[in-house]
């Protein structure tokens, strides 16, 4: 199978090592006890994230590539060739809490374009793989997004990041948003709700604000599963308005 990777191969290989091994540690390591660190509004960050992070690091950093990191403290604006964007633990909140919707996420992007994404499904030790205009798989198995056509039949999976506006009138565009679904599912790891739309087992995935890291390998993988994928900078450093759907349906 490797050969579809394409121009990626070696790239793939040492991602899917990366994300595999940071997410051995966060299972063997953490699950007991994440290691809370900080626990402010509406944010936790753990000890699970910084040595899962630690673990990745230093299995990219040979690639000589930028890396683009959540956890790292200064983050440098990758240039037009390719970088590495890493979420070491997507789901941070659930992984403390021990709901089993987590996942570590590494993309590699070209400027603006996401190439591939490795994300590993953490309590189903499961790992999607995706290359942009190559090819879709979970673990050797090839994936594709859903044909569900019509709104009203699909199933929306959104979040609300961190730093989310709860005021009436933006949750009112949200309920009106949401509303024109069949259904909505807050899983809360964006990389998982990605993945899932890349399988077809969700049609579509819409979030404000979400970080470029939450989402860069999963962005990959519903278009290397042939869905579409678009986003817009948003508000905030490094945040994005992102929709990606199984090419059907439509907001
Ligand atoms: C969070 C998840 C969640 C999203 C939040 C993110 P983290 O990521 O992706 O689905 O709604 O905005 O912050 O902090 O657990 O890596
Ligand atoms: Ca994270």
């Amino acid at each position: 199978m490797n050969s579809i990777f394409g121009p990626w191969q070696a790239e793939m290989s040492l991602a899917t090592r990366a994300a595999e091994d940071a997410a051995r540690l966060l299972r063997d390591q953490f699950s007991r006890d994440p290691g809370v660190r900080k626990d402010s509004e509406k944010d936790i960050k753990t000890e699970a994230d910084l040595k899962a992070e630690e673990v990745i690091l230093k299995l990219l950093h040979p690639s000589g590539l930028p890396i683009v990191a959540e956890e790292s403290a200064t983050k440098v604006k990758p240039g037009p060739g390719p970088c590495w964007l890493v979420d070491p633990l997507d789901g941070t909140l659930n992984f403390v809490r021990g709901f089993p919707a987590t996942a570590v996420s590494i993309a590699l992007w070209e400027g603006e374009s996401p190439q591939f994404g490795v994300i590993v499904d953490l309590a189903r030790d499961r790992v999607f793989r995706g290359v942009v205009k190559s090819g879709a798989w979970c673990g050797d198995v090839p994936i594709r997004v859903s044909t569900v056509k019509e709104r009203r039949q699909a199933v929306l999976a959104t979040g609300f990041p961190s730093q989310t506006d709860y005021t009436d009138q933006a949750l009112t565009t949200f309920i009106r948003r949401v509303q024109r679904f069949k259904k909505i599912r807050m899983v809360g790891s964006a990389a998982l709700s990605l993945a899932m739309v890349a399988c077809g087992v969700f049609d579509a995935y819409i979030e404000e604000g979400i970080k470029l890291w939450d989402v860069a390998a999963g962005i990959a993988l519903v278009k290397a599963a042939g869905g579409q994928a678009e986003f817009a900078s948003g508000r905030l450093p490094w945040s994005l308005n992102v929709k990606a759907t199984n090419g059907w349906v439509d907001e």
